[in-house]
């Protein structure tokens, strides 16, 4: 369906957390491709900060940021764009925020832009202050983005802050991955085409793996990342959710409340991991020095801001088995981890073997992120000669073509959250139920020490430990430049 206009005049979009990174780096450049496609004509946009500032000041901040962030920056559009732009200073106090009343709409939408501590501070002020009750026609919403606590506990305690002020259903929980085309593609692939769902399951498939490498490191992010690690940046969050599509039931009609039912089933269906079968289910790795590209690595150790002694993993990996009807005995793969070998992203279903007289390899449906976004089917068809041998083919279909306009995971989900559309958000039970199935390995990870792995590599030799038989991670290093 084409995209229209989100809103019209009587919107305002707050940014509590206005001049930090996330702002200039990725809302602001949405905002900017938004207005410039006309799709948020009237929207008026309040940078809300600390810093002492004018509105001058702060327009000039973001003309830099967009400079240097936004691809189609024009002088031109910037003048188009700036006028849009207010600004307010103040803390995160009922008093404070209560200045942003002389700006207040009738619709408006608050995207907590901020430090994970200061979520719950921000929603209560903003409720206090009286901001999520809207006049007649008008609505509230608050944005927010994760890590939504660290581990079941904190989520609890973050979510009965802000439901102290906000309903849920004001309240729009932001992961990008659900925003990215080709994330939303595997929804569409799924359950558009008729071939796929006889075979999309267990009597079909053998297992399923999903990647998320980087060869990035921890780059600026020290003090975040050494506290976080890969299984809650990456794990409990964007491959959880790449793994609840894949795995849902088909949906009956598209309605954001069955969407979120369904996903939420898939991880209450998943068994179990306890202490006793930890081992087999999840591994950890921390990355030590090597070299990529004829260029040498520190190790994560001896990156700025990191602990010469961090237990942290910069690697995790975690064998997830479905216990219903459609999954019962397929293991599902998810493996996320910085400093390895290429930046590689996938959901790669691979089917099980063809029985009878011809010799061929299993089949695979590859949903590739990076470095390209496409699908692949590596099918089987016949070696030319005399004999009758099947050899591997890949049929790739990229996933955008020619002059298709694409929209980024900020574009996409800024637009949903102002028209209040919550099917690409996540409600409070699927970051519940994700938190529920990491604790035991949040807790056994307590102890012990990451496994290492080089920089530049596949990641740690011990992720192999919690394969079936007769299974292999796909290579995340690429061969001669493609996969
Ligand atoms: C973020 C993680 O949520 O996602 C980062 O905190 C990671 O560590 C990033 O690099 C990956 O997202 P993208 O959009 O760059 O693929």
């Amino acid at each position: 369906m084409a995209r229209t206009l989100a809103c019209g005049t009587g919107t305002t979009l707050v940014i509590l957390g206005a001049w930090g990174d996330l702002t200039q780096r990725l809302l602001m450049p949405a905002l900017f491709r938004l207005h410039e496609l006309g799709l948020t004509i009237g929207l008026r946009i309040v940078g809300y900060a600390r810093r002492d500032e004018n509105v001058d000041a702060f327009r000039a901040h973001i003309h830099d940021a967009l400079k240097e962030f936004a691809p189609d920056f024009t002088a031109e559009k910037w003048q188009a764009f700036a006028s849009s732009l207010g600004y307010v200073c103040g803390e995160l106090t009922a008093a404070d925020v209560g200045k942003l009343q002389p700006l207040a709409a009738p619709k408006m939408v608050f995207y907590l832009a901020l430090p994970p501590a200061q979520f719950g501070p921000a929603a209560q002020a903003l409720g206090e202050a009286g901001f999520t009750q809207p006049p007649a026609g008008g609505w509230r919403r608050l944005m927010v983005e994760k890590p939504f606590g660290t581990d079941l506990a904190s989520a609890e305690a973050l979510r009965a802050q802000m439901h102290a002020h906000w309903r849920e259903e004001q309240i729009l929980r932001l992961d990008h991955f659900l925003g990215k085309e080709a994330t939303q593609n595997l929804m569409v692939f799924r359950f558009a085409n008729r071939f796929l769902e006889p075979v999309w399951n267990a009597q079909h498939v053998a297992q399923v793996q999903i990647t998320y490498a980087e060869t990035l490191g921890v780059e600026q992010r020290a003090t975040y990342y050494d506290h976080a690690g890969a299984l809650r940046d990456m794990l409990q969050n964007h491959l959880m959710q790449l793994f609840s599509l894949a795995a849902m039931e088909p949906l009956s009609h598209w309605d954001a409340e069955v969407l979120r039912d369904h996903k939420v089933e898939v991880l209450r269906s998943v068994k179990a991991i306890t202490a006793r079968t930890l081992d087999r289910h999840a591994v950890r790795g921390q990355y030590v020095a090597g070299a990529m590209g004829g260029k040498r690595y520190a190790a994560y150790r001896d990156e700025p801001g990191i602990a010469a002694d961090s237990r942290t993993e910069t690697f995790a990996a975690l064998r997830l088995e479905i216990d219903n009807w459609r999954w019962q005995g397929v293991p599902f793969y998810l493996r996320s981890g910085k400093r390895l070998a290429s930046n590689c992203s996938e959901i790669a279903v691979q089917f099980r073997a063809t029985p009878g007289a011809v010799h061929a390899e299993n089949n695979w449906l590859v949903f590739r992120m990076k470095p390209d976004r496409a699908m692949m089917l590596l099918a089987n068809a016949k070696l030319p000669g005399l004999e009758l041998q099947a050899r591997q083919v890949q049929l790739t279909a990229p996933y955008v073509s020619g002059d298709e306009v694409e929209f980024s995971a900020y574009e996409q989900l800024l637009m949903d959250a102002l028209e209040g559309d919550r099917t690409h958000f996540l409600r409070f039970d699927e970051v519940e139920c994700a938190w529920r199935l990491l604790a035991p390995v949040l807790n056994g990870w307590k102890s012990g020490t990451p496994d290492f792995y080089a920089a530049g590599s596949e990641g740690p030799e011990t992720q192999n430990r919690m394969l079936n038989a007769g299974h292999a991670w796909r290579p995340i290093a690429l061969a001669g430049g493609t996969r």
